[in-house]
């Protein structure tokens, strides 16, 4: 089995998404958010009212639900039951709760499995938590990145902003900031970098000098499979 696997984790808003895309893009590599799985768990299980502490809600719940990614324009649309999320699944509330359902072992099995079976047949790129320690821990590139968590308030700010008046950047700092602090000490698959893992701290680099940083590291595997 030849194809290629580059795992990208790290903490939240650090432009893991913008970089897998590029990457994809100019490799022609399939791109999975996994992050937007687990929002669209969330989701669904805000809208249904379902009880955390309730195995067997959790296990129903997750038999009902049905995730599709739909590439289109370079854009990746998420689709929960047939329903087109992607905007709503970015939202607070969801923002909110996601950690909180990422944390549930019946959730992670479930997930990692999905993941695992799209990186079977070709190359990908995967972003994520726990690519490279749990979804594919043989991954032939793994980056672990992270940026000034100022830094990351203030891009999500300006992204989020526009939108919606009434957020301010306390606000998002100490939402990054909770997040991350469930997202690296939940018991199961927390975030940490895979020995292997290569750091790229972006605090200080344009896109472009990270898509390049990544590509060195990714184009020697893709010669090899020539
Ligand atoms: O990447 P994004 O910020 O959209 O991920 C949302 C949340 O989903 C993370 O804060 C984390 O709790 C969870 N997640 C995870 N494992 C992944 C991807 C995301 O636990 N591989």
């Amino acid at each position: 089995n030849t194809n290629i696997v580059v795992a990208i984790d790290g903490y939240s808003s650090c432009g893991k998404s913008t970089l897998a895309k590029a990457l994809s893009k100019k490799l022609h590599f399939i791109y999975v958010d996994s992050g937007a799985m687990y929002r669209a768990v969330a989701l669904y299980f805000l809208r249904n009212n379902v009880d955390m502490t309730d195995h067997e809600q959790i296990a129903q719940a997750l038999q009902n639900i049905h995730l599709n990614f739909h590439s289109r324009d370079y854009q990746t649309h998420i689709i929960l039951n047939g329903e087109e999320v992607s905007e709503e699944i970015r939202l607070m509330p969801v923002s909110e709760k996601v950690a909180a359902v990422a944390s549930l072992h019946q959730v992670r099995v479930e997930m990692v499995k999905q993941q695992q079976r799209m990186g079977k047949s070709s190359n990908i790129v995967m972003d994520g938590r726990d690519i490279g320690t749990a979804v594919f821990p043989h991954a032939q590139v793994k980056i672990f990145m992270t940026a000034d968590p100022k830094i990351r308030a203030e891009r999500r700010f300006k992204e989020l902003a526009p939108k919606n008046p009434d957020l301010t950047l306390e606000e998002i700092f100490e939402s990054l900031a909770h997040r991350d602090y469930q997202d690296t000490t939940r018991a199961e698959s927390p975030l940490i970098r895979a020995d292997d893992a290569i750091i790229l701290d972006n605090t200080e680099l344009t896109p472009d000098e990270q898509l390049q940083f990544v590509l060195d590291k990714v184009l020697p595997f893709v010669e090899q499979t020539k």
